[in-house]
């Protein structure tokens, strides 16, 4: 179904100032789970491509509701399509989950600190997710993928509510299909049909290969699986300085301008969303306000 009121009919300009928001068609809009889609989309004016570093994230608008950030979700090395995946939880996100192939919506970005897929070159590259969590690192996989030869060992912990919570599942099953990558996949709970695992990420770090002093560790997902994961992290001896972790907070302008999202001496717009664990350790468990 179609938006009520569409970027093209909002009479948005074309401009590629920071904060103002350029049009972009769904090419395409993919249900992933009952309350999470995926819509990919190229840009209506301007370049073709849209570059992007893994972890950084877009404003999506949708005229008269307002903005949402929204991680970039696809592969860095195909530019041409801009992928954002959507859990609908409030207003803006579920007029976004009403957007079909052909609409138009309102992008403004890239913006945020990526994840280190630089200076994890040569080490051992460990990834924890847990739930949407996946999104925002998927474009990291699919860099580590391409570029396999840069990297140690590489080894995925994905954790979900249940089997029907997994997200990007056809995916998950590729990758584990690989000689080169080691995915591990757990739930919190599950019926008897589940072959897997069952129980939260953190019991799956020790089962990673991974040399500690060598290894840069990703963490993505809800704050409390967040935190037992660095703690486990730290405990088997990987540093604070190669923890990274993403920092979720409301945002208006995306650029470090309004001070919504700040966080200590932070703007996580800008600084953010990934700090390494040392940076951000005194204001890691902060709560929203
Ligand atoms: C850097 C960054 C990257 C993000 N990447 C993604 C992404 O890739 N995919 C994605 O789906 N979301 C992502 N989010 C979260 C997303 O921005 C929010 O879910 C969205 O702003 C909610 O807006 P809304 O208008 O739909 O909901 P609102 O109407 O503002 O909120 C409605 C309800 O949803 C709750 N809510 C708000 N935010 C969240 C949240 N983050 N998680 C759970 N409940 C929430 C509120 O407490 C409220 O109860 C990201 C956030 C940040 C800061
Ligand atoms: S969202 Fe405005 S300063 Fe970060």
């Amino acid at each position: 179904m179609a938006p009520e009121t569409t970027l093209a009919s909002s009479g948005l300009s074309v401009c590629h100032h920071p904060m103002l928001p350029r049009p972009f068609r769904v090419v395409r809009h993919r249900r992933e789970l009952r309350d999470t889609f995926t819509l990919i989309l190229e840009p209506q004016d301007g370049p073709p491509e849209f570059p992007f570093l893994p972890g950084q994230f877009n404003m999506l608008y949708h005229p008269g509701a307002g903005e949402v950030p929204i991680s970039i979700s696809g592969d860095p090395g195909r530019p041409r399509h801009l992928v954002h995946t959507i859990r609908a939880v409030g207003n803006v996100t579920r007029l976004l989950q009403r957007y079909q192939a052909g609409d138009v919506l309102g992008v403004r970005g890239p913006f945020g600190a990526p994840w280190p897929v630089a200076e994890a070159v040569d080490r051992d590259v460990l990834i924890v997710v847990g739930g949407l969590g996946l999104a925002p690192l998927r474009p990291v996989i699919y860099h580590v993928l391409r570029h396999r030869q840069d990297y140690g060992n590489v080894e995925i912990i994905y954790g979900a509510r249940s089997p029907r919570d997994l997200l990007f599942r056809r995916e998950l099953e590729q990758w584990r299909g690989r000689f080169d990558l080691r995915v591990h996949v757990t739930v919190d709970s599950a019926g008897p049909e589940w072959r897997g695992g069952v129980g939260v990420v953190t019991n799956l770090i020790g089962r990673a290969r991974f040399d500690p002093p060598q290894t840069t560790a990703l963490v993505c997902g809800p704050g409390v699986m967040m935190r037992f994961s660095v703690q486990e992290l730290r405990r088997l001896g990987v540093q604070p300085r190669d923890i990274y972790v993403s920092m979720e907070r409301n945002m208006q302008c995306g650029i470090g301008l309004c001070g919504h999202c700040q966080l200590g001496p932070f703007f996580v717009c800008k600084d953010g969303p990934v700090f390494s664990f040392d940076r951000i350790s005194p204001w890691f468990e902060l709560r929203e306000v």
